[in-house]
């Protein structure tokens, strides 16, 4: 291996592990406030201002708890924020973003197999951050100027779901998921600083000032980290999907990022909830998920078309060329050998492909040596799409 793809791994590893870590302790304490809330008690003897309270053991010590409010001159010296878990989540997932996507002529995010969407590399970060941008103005809007919040809830769903579409227009299905986990990430980080923090800082500043905060700014930030909570498991869904080629270039991709987006909302608000009656939103995440098994379990990577003698085209083996050659065959592969794509074959584009005929007909259909070793594990499924393209391009040359 060679210095440079050495230290590119190391880089990557390094980033990777900052982004795991800070999202452990940032879901790790947003779980842990969410069961507190769960657990309060009002005292046995009620206490001024005291709402609930509740005792731990843990490490041989005991911990009590008060949920309370603060009324001027109560303010405590010391106070506990909790907002660098989500930031610092936030900036590490910034860092692997630009270092996987944005750099490397952004090969991972340009959907290469759509030429005519097919962006440069400035214009595919140029549009990812506007996107994310955009999404940040337009759900903070709704939610800031819709009073109601069926209608909220309605916008916000399709606002979603045009965002998921539209990334997958412009971007890799890769990139296409991993861009709206970034546009998720940004918009709970914004609420935590743009409508969470200031809310509570006017509370703790009005206590300090001798005056009686406000409460309804707890109600406000309050929903934003009600939002926060739904988004929590999506958002880790995507993160995961993106070392699932099956999930991401699959050919119903969008419906099993969207069935996955509500089911995961779903589990979350059977966490969160104090009315046991609304834990009925587990089943149809279940069936959700039972669903998915099916799906993919009967369709192949790759959309072959209503029958076996229909023409193969150049979208349905992109994504398994994807998946199972570009390791080696990319402009800058990742296979942990192949630093350099072996004898200077790219695969990335369709003149590419079309160009090396007889020697993809030789490789694949012929000899089957190709991938090497079968090191991406193409399944026989994947191979025969791939040998009916191949096939139909040699008998015309
Ligand atoms: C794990 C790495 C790896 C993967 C994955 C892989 N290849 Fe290769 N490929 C190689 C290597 C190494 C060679 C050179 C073999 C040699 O020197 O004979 C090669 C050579 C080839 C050649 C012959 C080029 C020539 O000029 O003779 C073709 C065609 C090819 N690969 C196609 C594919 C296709 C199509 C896929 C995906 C279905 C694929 N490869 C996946 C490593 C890989």
């Amino acid at each position: 291996m060679s210095l440079y793809s050495s230290v590119d791994i190391w880089v990557e590893y390094l980033i990777r592990f900052s982004h795991l870590v800070a999202g452990i302790a940032w879901i790790g304490s947003s779980f842990y406030f969410m069961w507190l809330d769960s657990a309060f008690v009002p005292p046995e003897t009620p206490r001024r201002n005291v709402d609930g309270e509740l005792f731990m053991v843990h490490g041989g010590f005991y911990y009590q708890v008060e949920k309370k409010k603060i009324y001027p001159g109560e303010l405590p010296k010391v106070l506990h924020w909790f907002k660098w878990e989500a930031t610092l989540t936030v900036m590490t997932g910034y860092l692997l973003l630009i270092y996987l996507y944005y750099l490397k002529g952004a090969s991972l995010l340009i959907n290469s197999s759509n030429p005519t969407t097919s962006l440069t590399q400035l214009e595919a970060i140029a549009t990812s951050l506007g996107l994310i941008i955009s999404g940040w103005l337009i759900y903070d809007s709704i939610w800031k100027y819709i009073q109601s919040k069926f209608i909220n809830i309605l916008l916000s769903a399709g606002l979603l779901f045009g965002f998921i579409m539209i990334n997958l227009h412009f971007f890799s299905s890769r990139g296409a998921f991993i861009q709206t986990g970034a546009m998720l990430g940004t918009m709970m980080l914004l609420n935590v600083w743009v409508r969470i923090l200031p809310g509570q800082k006017k509370m703790v500043f009005d206590a300090s000032e001798g005056r009686v905060p406000d409460y309804s700014f707890s109600v406000k930030a309050k929903t934003r980290s009600v939002h926060n909570t739904y988004f929590t498991f999506p958002v880790l869904f995507i993160m995961l999907s993106n070392h699932y080629p099956a999930l991401y270039n699959h050919v119903y991709n969008w419906q099993i990022l969207i069935v996955l987006l509500i089911s995961g909302a779903m589990v979350r608000h059977a966490m969160v909830t104090k009315n046991s009656k609304e834990r009925w939103t587990l089943l149809p995440a279940s069936l959700g998920l039972l669903a998915l098994i099916y799906i993919t379990a009967n369709q192949p990577i790759a959309d072959r078309g209503s029958s076996s003698s229909d023409l193969v085209t150049y979208s349905q083996i992109h994504p398994i060329v994807q998946a199972r050659c570009l390791a080696c065959h990319g402009v800058h592969p990742t296979d942990d050998i192949f630093t350099e794509p072996p004898k200077g074959l790219i695969l990335e584009t369709e003149e590419q492909m079309l160009k090396v005929i007889p020697q993809l007909y030789q490789q694949v259909v012929v000899a089957k040596t190709m991938p090497l070793i079968n090191k991406t594990k193409i399944t026989d499924e994947e191979r025969a799409i791939l040998a009916s393209w191949i096939s139909q391009h040699q008998v015309g040359q």
